[in-house]
């Protein structure tokens, strides 16, 4: 995957494409994805909650799905990872999610129902541009303290792997967190809170 391309990105994410990518030890590798996400047109424009197979996603990958027309990121955290997060309370503008930039099941410090697993919507809360998943630590674009995350190259805001978005950055608000829940430990249903599902 191109990171500098953020155009291409967004197209290759319009055109409906479900795909996996970056991970440890596969950064920038584009991996085709068979999902269980197969919703009739109907149910899409209804904005039917979507069901996502896990079972796939490799430890550090990242997988998209579309919900009401949005790409939600799917991220499969290695224990390394979730360490790395919690090592950025001070340098994230909202470490305890005090904004509602989640459901009350995700305001939590990893902002999610189960560590392992980060469900988010991939929209820059600055001007809505598309994050790149960046899992590297150190890369030399982003310097050796980049624990890993999101950079959205539009403006430059940065989140880290629980979507927390940094200090002194354009964007002024976490990523946002839909409603979800898990249906078994291999599926995730989008759109339906875990109280609901
Ligand atoms: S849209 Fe992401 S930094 Fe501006």
């Amino acid at each position: 995957m191109n990171h500098g391309d953020v155009n291409q990105s967004r197209r290759r994410f319009l055109v409906g494409a479900t795909s996996v990518v970056g991970g440890v030890g596969v950064v920038g590798a584009a991996v085709p994805f068979v999902a269980s996400w197969n919703p009739s047109a109907k149910a899409k424009s209804a904005g039917a909650p979507v069901r996502v197979n896990i079972s796939k996603l490799e430890p550090g990958q990242q997988m998209t799905v579309e919900w009401r027309g949005q790409p939600v990121w799917v991220i499969r955290r290695t224990p390394e990872m979730i360490e790395h997060i919690k090592q950025m309370d001070s340098k994230v503008l909202d470490p305890q999610s005090e904004e509602p930039q989640q459901p009350e099941y995700a305001q939590n410090q990893l902002r999610s129902l189960r560590p392992e697993f980060l469900v988010v919507v991939g929209i820059c809360t600055h001007l809505g541009c598309s994050p790149q998943y960046r899992p590297e630590v150190g890369p030399a674009d982003l310097g050796s303290d980049w624990l890993g995350g999101f950079f959205c190259p539009c403006h430059g805001s940065k989140f880290d792997l629980a979507g927390r978005v940094f200090k002194s950055v354009p964007a002024p608000l976490n990523l946002l967190v839909p409603p979800y829940s898990y249906i078994d430990d291999n599926t995730i249903m989008v759109g339906v809170d875990e109280e609901t599902a």
